[in-house]
């Protein structure tokens, strides 16, 4: 694998450990070389110094002496640049490398940098003739989002890569789809009976996605500014999960089969009334775990005059005979109560005939709640009698923890997919159309918010976002839960 970017924040922090701790669980093959390909003025020793703090900072597993020395007999660094002979240079090593540790000219490009280096890079390695697959070994690309800025960007990114490398060996990652919790949504939908049945609009009052985050932009002004909320997180994340969670019950697990029912489900999602089925957040200073946390304008290189939202809350639905009236809320931000992501399943109330109205108009409102992060699990939450004299009716919750029912901890999202990757197996990875379709859903309300200027509205960080992020489910007559 050559990871092209490999001094940035996203190699540091998530693909050096995790390829660690592949090693570490014994699933990379004998050979298996890493090169680290940019333009610093490092050796080998230099590149393997500064993989052993990645992996000291941020694996899994425990550090290993026999793991590393293992690994590192197999770790190289070209320095080059995007644009130049660098890459005759990486060409050449690759072929030696070939040889020394029988990698069998099996090699895969990890394009871990800003969009607008992918056409150079990709350019580069069709030149010295490292493109194109042999009929006995691969060469496969992986990309990481931003996949465009909107669906026309999308397309022409996409055709950049296209134009090198044939769709059967692009993977794109949207990292969510390799968490095991995520995973899960299929094997829980359609490996069990109980389910399905009510998994449609005659049940489901409405689906809420959340992803919130304690943290804040820290020191990335320079990617965030400018993309915000809903692009970084619902065009990719969000709307993968709920792809997952409305789609039809696939033909098979294949890649074909699994892609075909999320772009269905996806070409599906409609906005009904677009003024009234969003609201956008930027932090303000506030407290968070006990600490004083800056507001959003208080981070480095935020212009005072931006419009680039922290949060963002989303309603779509579905237009398709499951789940006609059942309306999904999505909603990501930072700075917010504490970092969650989980996927609510809320079903219209029951009858009250028998035990009469409670106090409490949510009671007899069952919820499915898939919690994919950080307390990875499932609760089913519904109503049972309160121990006493009197009939009274009270919500209670049943748990399922990852923890309490598995001894082995779940891999981090990057081991499984770049274990994929080396497999060739693509069924975690959204394919272009995909990616297309959901800019085509969002792209209406980015327009919206850029016509209108829409100023996001403030929200004390540490809260749950604005105010009109409530009022927004308030005006149907619900509430977000309190996750
Ligand atoms: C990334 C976003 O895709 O996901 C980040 O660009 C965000 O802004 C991150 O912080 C969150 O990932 P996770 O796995 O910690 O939920």
């Amino acid at each position: 694998m050559v990871i092209f970017g490999v001094t940035g924040d996203l190699a540091f922090k998530k693909l050096l450990p995790a390829i660690y701790d592949l090693a570490s669980r014994g699933l990379l093959p004998a050979g298996f070389t890493l090169v680290g390909y940019g333009r610093r003025d490092w050796d080998n020793a230099d590149f393997c110094d500064y993989f052993r703090s990645a992996v000291e900072a941020g694996a899994r597993t425990d550090f290993n002496h026999d793991v590393w020395e293992h690994l590192s007999q197999g770790i190289e660094f070209v320095q080059g640049s995007f644009d130049d002979e660098g890459f005759d240079k990486l060409s050449a090593r690759l072929a030696e490398l070939d040889k020394a540790r029988g990698t069998g000219s099996n090699w895969a490009y990890y394009l871990s940098v800003p969009p607008e280096f992918f056409s150079d890079i990709c350019h580069q390695l069709e030149r010295v003739g490292m493109a194109n697959s042999m009929e006995d070994s691969w060469r496969r690309v992986i990309i990481e989002k931003p996949f465009g800025h909107d669906q026309e960007s999308a397309r022409e990114l996409n055709e950049i890569v296209n134009a090198v490398f044939p769709e059967s060996a692009v993977f794109r990652i949207d990292h969510y789809l390799g968490k095991e919790t995520v995973q899960n949504i299929l094997a829980m939908r359609f490996s069990n009976q109980m389910f399905e049945p009510l998994w449609n609009s005659h049940y489901v009052d409405h689906v809420q996605i959340t992803m919130a985050e304690d943290i804040g932009i820290g020191s990335r002004a320079g990617y965030y500014d400018g993309v915000g909320a809903a692009r970084d997180i619902i065009q990719n994340h969000l709307l993968q999960l709920l792809a997952l969670t409305a789609m039809e019950e696939p033909l098979s697990l294949d890649a074909k089969h699994l892609r075909a029912e999320k772009a269905k489900v996806l070409e599906a999602v409609q906005i009904d009334d677009l003024p009234n089925s969003f609201a956008l957040g930027q932090y303000s200073a506030g407290y968070q775990g006990g600490e004083h946390v800056n507001g959003f304008f208080d981070e480095k290189d935020i212009p005072a005059d931006s419009r680039t939202e922290t949060f963002a809350a989303l309603k779509v639905s579905i237009a398709n005979r499951r789940w006609e009236g059942t309306p999904f809320y999505l909603r990501a931000g930072k700075r917010l109560g504490r970092r969650v992501t989980e996927i609510a399943v809320i079903f219209k109330k029951s009858s009250d005939r028998l035990f009469g109205e409670s106090e409490n108009p949510q009671v007899g409102q069952n919820a499915i709640v898939i919690r994919v992060q950080p307390d990875e699990g499932m609760t089913i939450r519904f109503a049972a009698k309160v121990p006493g004299t009197q009939m009274e009716i009270r919500d209670v919750n049943m748990d399922f923890g990852y923890g309490h029912s598995f001894t082995e901890e779940s891999p981090e999202a990057y081991e499984r997919l770049i274990l994929d990757v080396l497999l060739g197996e693509p069924p975690l990875f959204p394919r272009h159309e995909e990616v297309e379709l959901s800019w085509k859903i969002l792209d209406p309300f980015e327009e919206y918010w850029e016509e209108n200027r829409i100023k996001p509205e403030p929200y004390e960080s540490g809260s749950w976002g604005p105010r009109s992020a409530h009022e927004m489910l308030e005006r149907d007559n619900r509430a977000w839960r309190r996750p």
